[in-house]
C-alpha cells in the first residue's frame, strides 16, 4: 500500500502541472482565465489564436497522464499504473497550485487511456475527432469520447480498466457541467471561436 500511495502522489504532482497556463503565460498570450471559457485546457488556449500553443498544451497535458502510467507500470506494476493515471487526472482537474481550480481533464483522459490500453485510447481519440468533424464543438466531442470509452474498454480489452474508465468518464462529465448547460441552451461556441 505504501508504494501505491507513493505513486498516487507522483501521479497527482505530474497531473497538476497546468501546461496550458504555463505555455500561454510564457508565450505572452494573456491570462486564460479571462479568455473564452476561462479553462486551462488546449481548447481554451486555441481561443488565444495560437495553434502551436494549443497543440503543445494538448500533447503535454496528455503526455503527463501517459508518463504517470508508464513510469508507474515500469517501476511498480499495473495497480500502481492505474492509480497513478487516476491521480494524474485528478491533479489536472484539481491542482493545488491553482487553488484546486484546474481543467476538465480531456487531454489527460486521452493520454491516460493511450498509455493504459492503447487501442482504447486510439478509439477514444477517433471518437473525439469524428464528433468534432461533425459538430465543431470541443466539449461535445469530449463528452462523446468519454461516454464511448467504457464501450471501447469492453470490446477492445479484457476489462481491467473498466472501473477506472467509468470513474474518469463520470469525472469528465462532472467537469463539463457548465459546457453541458451551454450545449443544452445552444450557446456552446465552435472550436477556435470565443463565443
Ligand atoms: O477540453 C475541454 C473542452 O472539452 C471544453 O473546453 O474551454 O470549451 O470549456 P472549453
Amino acid at each position: 500500500p505504501a508504494i501505491l500511495l507513493l505513486w498516487a502522489v507522483i501521479g497527482y504532482l505530474l497531473g497538476s502541472v497546468p501546461f496550458g497556463m504555463v505555455i500561454s503565460r510564457a508565450m505572452g498570450l494573456g491570462n486564460l482565465r479571462e479568455i473564452g471559457s476561462g479553462n486551462i485546457g488546449a481548447t481554451n488556449v486555441l481561443r488565444t489564436g495560437s495553434k502551436p500553443a494549443a497543440a503543445a498544451t494538448l500533447v503535454l497535458d496528455g503526455g503527463k497522464g501517459a508518463i504517470a502510467i508508464l513510469l508507474a507500470r515500469a517501476l511498480a506494476g499495473e495497480d500502481a499504473a492505474q492509480i497513478a493515471g487516476f491521480m494524474a487526472f485528478l491533479g489536472h482537474c484539481y491542482p493545488v497550485w491553482l487553488g484546486f481550480k484546474g481543467g476538465k481533464g480531456v487531454a489527460t483522459f486521452l493520454g491516460t487511456l493511450l498509455a493504459l490500453a492503447w487501442p482504447v485510447g486510439i478509439a477514444c481519440c477517433l471518437t473525439w475527432l469524428a464528433t468534432a468533424a461533425l459538430t465543431r464543438i470541443s466539449s461535445l466531442s469530449a463528452l462523446t469520447a468519454a461516454a464511448s470509452s467504457t464501450i471501447w474498454i469492453v470490446f477492445l480489452t479484457t476489462g481491467e480498466a473498466f472501473i477506472l474508465g467509468v470513474l474518469l468518464t463520470l469525472l469528465v462529465f462532472w467537469r463539463h457541467r457548465e459546457n453541458i448547460r451551454r450545449l443544452r441552451a445552444g450557446e456552446e461556441p465552435k472550436i477556435g471561436k470565443r463565443t
